[in-house]
Parts: C-alpha cells; sequence; structure tokens
C-alpha cells in the first residue's frame, strides 16, 4: 500500500538514450525546515521552491494544528504567519505525519518545551520507526513521551512547562536527533549543546542563523561538532528560496550514468558539502559527471550537473565515515554499482537499517531478484558489479512504503535487459511527486501496471 491510498504497482522498461533537462522538486530537508522555523518566527515567512510532496503538505497541515497559519500562493511559492517561539497552540487532533520521519521528529522536538499535549502518528513504515532517538534527549528537557512498545508511534507527547537547557551527544549519526535537540533548546533558557561526532547535514544550523538565532559551531580536536544555541530568541521571518534537492537529483543523474548514449542536464541542485557525498563517490568510480555554474543561493552552494552515460565506471569502497553525507543515496548507488564493473562495498551504513524501510534488506533482495550478486551484513552492502547493460531484470520488486526503493529499482529497469517493476510506486509522491513526468520527458518508458 502507498502511503495514502491504494498500491500503485509500476513497470520500466529498457529505455534509451536519455537526455534533456531535469528539474528536479525543492529540497525535501530545507522544505520542513522552512514550514517549521517559519511557524516559530513572529511574522511572515515567505517561501519559494518549496517541495509538494506529501512528506512536506503533511509537515503544513501540522504547522496549522499547532497555530500557524500556512498559505500556498502558487506552484512552491508559500507563506507561513508563525506564532514565535514556545507560541505553539495545543492540536484539537492526532497529527498524522504520513510517512515522514523528518517531518515527525522535527515537530516533536519544535513542541517539546511548549506546555501542551500533542499526540503523533503515521504510515505503517513510519509507525515501525524508533522514537526514542528523539525521546530520550527531549526527556532531558522535561518533556515526557507515551508511545507503544519500543518507542513506537503512535505517541503522546506532554512538552515541558519549565524547560531546562540540555547539553547531549547524538549517540548515532543522525541530523534529525540533533535538530530535533536544537528545536526544542530554542524555547528553554540558557545554552542548549549538542556534541556530534559525525557531521551530518547542517541545514537546521545555518537556517537557526538565517533565522536571527545565536548559534555557534565549533570543531574540537577529536573531531566532534560542538553546536552551541542560546535559548528564547526572538526568530525573524525570513524570504527562503529552497535549492534543488540533491536526493532527487540523483535518480535522473544515474539513470544518465547507467543507459547508453544518454547526456542529461540537473540543474540548480543543492551541493552542501554535508549532502554531496554521492557525487563524489561518483567522481571516484569514473563518473562522467560534471558540475557546471558552480554558485551560491539562499545560503547553500548550488551547481547543474551533468551526467553522461558512462560505460567505465569501476566499483570501489566507499569510506564509512561519508555515510552521513551520502545516506539517502545508498539505494541508488547500489544500483549504479550494479551497471559498474567490480565490487562496490559500502560499510558503516547500519542506519539504513531505520529508515522508511530496512534499505539493506530491500535492495538486497530486489537486485538478487533482478540477477545481481549482492553481499550483506548488519553494518555492509557489498554489489557486485555485472557492467554496462548486464544486470538481467525480469523481477517485481518490492518498495517497502519506501519512495527511494521504488525510484531506485524503476532507474535500475531502465538500463537492464529486461523490465523491472515495483509493487507499488505511490510512495514516490512524498519527496519526488513529477518523477514519471520528469523521467518520461527525458525518454524513459514507465509504465503504471496495476488494474
Ligand atoms: C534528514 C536526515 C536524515 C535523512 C532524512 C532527512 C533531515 O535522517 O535520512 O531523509 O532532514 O534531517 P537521519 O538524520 O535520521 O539520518
Amino acid at each position: 500500500m502507498s502511503a495514502h491510498g491504494d498500491p500503485i504497482p509500476m513497470t520500466a522498461h529498457p529505455s534509451g538514450p536519455l537526455s534533456g533537462t531535469a528539474e528536479v522538486p525543492g529540497d525535501k530537508s530545507i522544505s520542513h525546515r522552512s514550514l517549521i522555523l517559519g511557524a516559530m518566527a513572529v511574522g511572515e515567512t515567505k517561501i519559494t521552491g518549496l517541495l509538494e510532496g506529501q512528506d512536506v503538505l503533511d509537515t503544513a497541515k501540522a504547522m496549522r494544528a499547532f497555530g500557524a497559519e500556512v498559505t500556498q500562493h502558487g506552484p512552491g511559492a508559500w507563506s507561513v504567519h508563525g506564532v514565535g517561539t514556545g507560541g505553539f497552540a495545543e492540536p484539537e487532533d492526532v497529527i498524522d505525519c504520513g510517512n515522514s520521519g523528518t517531518g515527525v521528529r522535527l515537530i516533536m522536538g519544535a513542541m517539546a518545551t511548549t506546555p501542551i499535549t500533542a499526540t503523533f502518528t503515521g504510515d505503517a513504515s513510519l509507525r515501525g520507526r524508533p522514537m526514542g532517538r528523539i525521546t530520550d534527549p527531549l526527556a532531558l528537557f522535561g518533556t515526557q513521551a507515551v508511545g507503544r512498545a519500543q518507542g513506537r508511534l503512535p505517541m503522546t507527547l506532554v512538552g515541558a512547562a519549565d524547560p531546562v537547557p540540555v547539553q547531549y551527544t547524538v549517540p548515532v549519526p543522525s541530523a534529525q536527533v540533533k535538530s530535533a535537540v536544537l528545536l526544542a533548546g530554542l524555547n528553554a533558557p540558557g545554552q542548549t549543546v549538542v556534541i556530534e561526532a559525525e557531521a551530518t547535514r547542517d541545514h537546521s544550523e545555518r537556517m537557526l542563523r538565517g533565522f536571527g538565532a545565536e548559534l555557534s559551531v565549533e570543531a574540537t580536536p577529536e573531531g566532534n561538532n560542538v553546536i552551541t544555541l542560546t535559548g528564547q530568541p526572538e526568530l525573524k521571518p525570513q524570504t527562503i528560496v529552497v535549492p534543488r534537492d540533491p536526493s532527487s537529483a540523483a535518480f535522473p543523474v544515474a539513470v544518465g550514468l547507467i543507459v547508453p548514449g544518454s547526456d542529461v542536464l540537473v540543474p540548480g541542485i543543492g551541493l552542501n558539502p554535508t549532502r554531496a557525498g554521492l557525487y563524489t563517490t561518483l567522481q571516484e568510480m569514473g563518473a562522467d559527471l560534471v558540475f557546471e555554474n558552480m554558485r551560491e543561493e539562499g545560503g547553500e552552494p548550488v551547481a547543474d550537473l551533468r551526467a553522461r552515460f558512462s560505460d567505465g565506471m569501476q566499483g570501489i569502497e566507499v569510506p564509512p565515515e561519508r555515510a552521513p553525507s551520502m545516506i539517502d543515496e545508498y539505494p541508488i548507488l547500489s544500483v549504479i554499482a550494479a551497471y559498474a564493473h567490480g565490487k562496490t562495498v559500502m560499510r558503516g551504513v547500519k542506519e539504513l537499517r531505520v529508515k522508511e524501510s530496512d534499505r539493506i534488506d530491500a535492495m538486497a533482495r530486489g537486485l538478487e531478484a533482478c540477477g545481481v550478486t549482492i553481499e550483506e551484513e548488519e553494518d555492509v552492502l557489498i554489489v557486485h558489479g555485472m557492467g554496462p547493460g548486464g544486470v538481467p531484470g525480469g523481477a517485481t520488486c518490492a518498495s517497502h512504503l519506501d519512495h527511494r526503493i521504488a525510484m531506485s529499482f524503476l532507474c535500475c529497469g531502465l538500463a537492464a535487459k529486461s523490465p523491472i517493476s515495483v509493487d507499488d510506486g505511490g510512495p514516490i509522491a512524498t519527496s519526488f511527486p513529477i518523477f514519471e513526468p520528469l523521467m518520461t520527458a527525458l525518454g524513459a518508458t514507465l509504465e503504471r501496471t496495476g488494474s
């Protein structure tokens, strides 16, 4: 079943060459944060380029439930009339975050230090994901949480009436955990300190500063990041231009590289170094990937990416310390690796097991069904490349309510010997609602195969 409806079985047929310009939607991480920080500022935040995927629409709905005025003015053009830090109203009903771990975790942080009670739920995927990683640090502020066994949703949070600032070392590399603590720290007096051993995406830090919060980041000699936020600022409304999402760009880039004869331009992609690990990896593999027109937009580095068919890509060992900067890109990297020569070894990837699905298992089983040899351990995924055009395909893969799994197998099918199907393409709408028309415009043959 897709996140919000009946399953949509889809099939990708061997296609190509693929060519043209692929204008992918706005960045999902920045879109969630624009709405949430906009709701916590006093006055009107204006946003252009907002991702109108289901995940972000669910966050917009949640911000309305907490009392902010959220309005769509045109495609990607939104405004948020915020209620101020600590100004959230108590929602009248359960907050349904659909498929979105980022949405629910950031919103839990944002309400945790306001004396209101809110109950959160989501779809079957989100109800299976761990929330203890969020509620543990929120408890240090004085927030109470009651959920199902093992910290699963549905879950009720009672915000701290008298929050205290917190010092917290994030135990897993997670921007969602870091961001939830920082958002909670906004309404605690004094300084909240978050320490992370591995740098994760830093959109929250950049945007909090942009909204006028006092926030410093210090790198220690041991390699930790110490982030210090001064609580109870008055956040000032912003004008935000959301860059295009590098995680969505990965799909048209991938097909540009693996479908013979292809030449695909993906313009205006955010290339924040905490997000760009896939592109470094692809260059190391020998991909014909060119960064054109490097520039800065809205405080984020941006470039146009040009990806051309690359028949000489070699498998590599992806350094484990790179994982946080490409955590959402391993599914599509494992597809690209299947079309490279030799073995691609991905270590330090166990966080993939608690994403929208267990992504190591989902990719391993699906690629095996397509005829690719895979090795898998708790923290490791190894793909044995079959070279350009080498993947047999001819399988139906389970997408497990996971947009990135569905898109990865459909991309795989465009370059395989035989078509590849997914049981449900519905979840694609959570992050990349225009995936189907965009790929079709490049020359891909995608078909909805259900009745
Ligand atoms: C996100 C952080 C990542 C990523 C997710 C978006 C964010 O999750 O997988 O898609 O916007 O903060 P973790 O921080 O849990 O690794």
